[in-house]
Parts: structure tokens; C-alpha cells; sequence
């Protein structure tokens, strides 16, 4: 165990921030630790934009289902998976750049989950707090219209930073044995391991809530995969030229 092990054992989202906002030295340190997260073929295909504006907050709160804290966190940046950054270089060089690849689609996003989380263990690190914001694709192409993105640009998700108003407890994560294969798939283990995990998230979440949340991860499970999710995403995507051939 070292300082950066523990940190990263110690994430917990925040969701309530003091009022102070992020100085934008900070805000460019966290982006240049993001920066450097590998990419692939150094695609580099993360565009960050960051919204101080108090009415688009507001709007971006609203149509992220009313969470109050994207509206009042010290900086709320919204990390875009951005494909066109790269087809102007290609244009520059007398190519066409080739919509639609699911490859692509791939490259950019996980481009972006990685800076991001670069983004979260730097904040982290600074002492600041951050709850990331999928919940941005409920209305994407609202968002898109609000930041301006050109197509070859879709908003992956949010994230809040600031200096946090709460000191919740560390979410356990599931057992080694649920998700750690060796040599084949940990098959074996994986009933058991969800069994044991449901029990230990029932006893957080019941710490949490002080008793009024009895659930677990099989149920949120079910709530989550039992269910369509956001079935808009793939004809938004397709329709900014995120197409999947
Ligand atoms: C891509 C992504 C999107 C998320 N979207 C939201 C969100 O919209 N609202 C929210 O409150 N938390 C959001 N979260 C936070 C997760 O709920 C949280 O990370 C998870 O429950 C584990 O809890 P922990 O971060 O406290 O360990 C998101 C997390 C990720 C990675």
C-alpha cells in the first residue's frame, strides 16, 4: 500500500459542495493530469467544456433530472468524446475522414473515460470532491444545442468538482472472487461473490440511510440491465456521425 493506492480506496462521490469555486489554476492542473492518461493511437479525442455560466448550470441540472449539485458544484466540466478535432487533421493532410466506425465510437469513448478519471484521482488528490454525471444523456441532444457541439462531438458525461460539504462513507465494491479471473472466466465464483456483495451493500446502504434503504446490488441490478436503457442513445449517436458500421 502507498499514498496513491489509498487515495484511490478512499473515491466516495460527493453530491454536496460548499459554495467555493474551483480556481481555474486548478481546474487546469486537474485537465493537464487528464491530459496524460494514455490514448489510444494518441487519438486524443477528449474535448472538455466547462460551465460557469449560473443559467446553462441550471439548465444542465434541470435536464440531467433535477440534480441540484451539477448547479452548485465549484466547476462543472462536461467531458465530450470529440471525433472532430481529428477530422480536421485528417482533412488538413488531403484525407476523408470515415464516419460511422464503431471502432471509433470506441476509441473516442474510451478516450474520455480514461482522461476523466485521470481528472477524478488529480482532484481527488487536491483534496477536492466529484460525482460524474451520466445523467447528461437523459436529454443529449439538449445538451449538444447548449455547448455548441459540432457533429463528431457527443457529450459522455458530466462531472462535478468542489470542495465537499459531506464525508460519506467508501461504497464497497464487489469480492475479488466475483470479478477476478484466473486464466479463464470467474465463473465459479460469481454467484456466491454477488450473494456475499449483496448482503455487505444491504448493510452500507442501511448505515447510509440510517435504516430506510433496503436494497441490494441484485435488485439495482434488476432496476438497471432489467430494463432498456436511454433506447435514444444509438439514433442520437448515429444521427451526429457516430453511426455503427
Ligand atoms: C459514468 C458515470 C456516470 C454517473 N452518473 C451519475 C449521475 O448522473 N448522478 C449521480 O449522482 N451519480 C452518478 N455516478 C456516480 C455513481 O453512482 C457512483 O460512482 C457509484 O454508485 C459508486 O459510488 P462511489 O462513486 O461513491 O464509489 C456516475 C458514475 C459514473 C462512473
Amino acid at each position: 500500500m502507498n499514498e496513491t493506492c489509498r487515495l484511490l480506496k478512499a473515491h466516495r462521490s460527493i453530491r454536496k459542495f460548499t459554495g467555493q469555486t474551483v480556481p481555474d489554476a486548478v481546474v487546469e492542473e486537474v485537465l493537464r493530469c487528464g491530459q496524460a492518461a494514455a490514448t489510444s493511437s494518441n487519438l486524443q479525442a477528449v474535448t472538455v467544456i466547462r460551465v460557469r455560466d449560473a443559467a446553462r448550470r441550471e439548465q444542465l441540472a434541470a435536464l440531467a433530472g433535477g440534480q441540484d449539485y451539477v448547479a452548485s458544484a465549484g466547476a462543472f466540466l462536461v467531458f465530450c468524446a470529440d471525433l472532430n478535432r481529428a477530422r480536421l487533421a485528417c482533412e488538413s493532410q488531403g484525407g476523408t475522414f470515415c464516419e460511422d466506425m464503431t471502432e471509433h465510437f470506441i476509441l473516442a469513448t474510451v478516450d474520455v473515460a480514461l482522461a476523466a478519471q485521470n481528472c477524478v484521482v488529480a482532484a481527488e488528490s487536491l483534496g477536492l470532491g466529484v460525482c460524474y454525471i451520466g445523467a447528461l444523456r437523459n436529454a443529449p441532444q439538449a445538451v449538444a444545442d447548449l455547448l455548441d457541439l459540432p457533429r463528431l462531438v457527443y457529450p459522455v458525461f458530466g462531472l462535478c468538482v468542489g470542495t465537499p460539504a459531506q464525508d460519506p462513507e467508501v461504497k464497497p465494491r464487489l469480492p475479488l472472487g466475483a470479478v477476478l479471473g484466473e486464466e479463464v472466466y470467474p465463473a465459479a465464483g460469481m454467484m456466491a461473490g454477488i450473494r456475499t456483495y449483496d448482503e455487505e451493500i444491504r448493510a452500507y446502504y442501511r448505515r447510509r440511510t440510517g435504516g430506510t434503504k433496503d436494497s441490494c446490488w441484485s435488485l439495482e441490478m434488476k432496476a438497471l440491465v432489467g430494463r432498456e436503457a436511454r433506447p435514444h442513445m444509438r439514433g442520437f449517436l448515429a444521427g451526429r456521425g457516430f453511426g455503427m458500421k
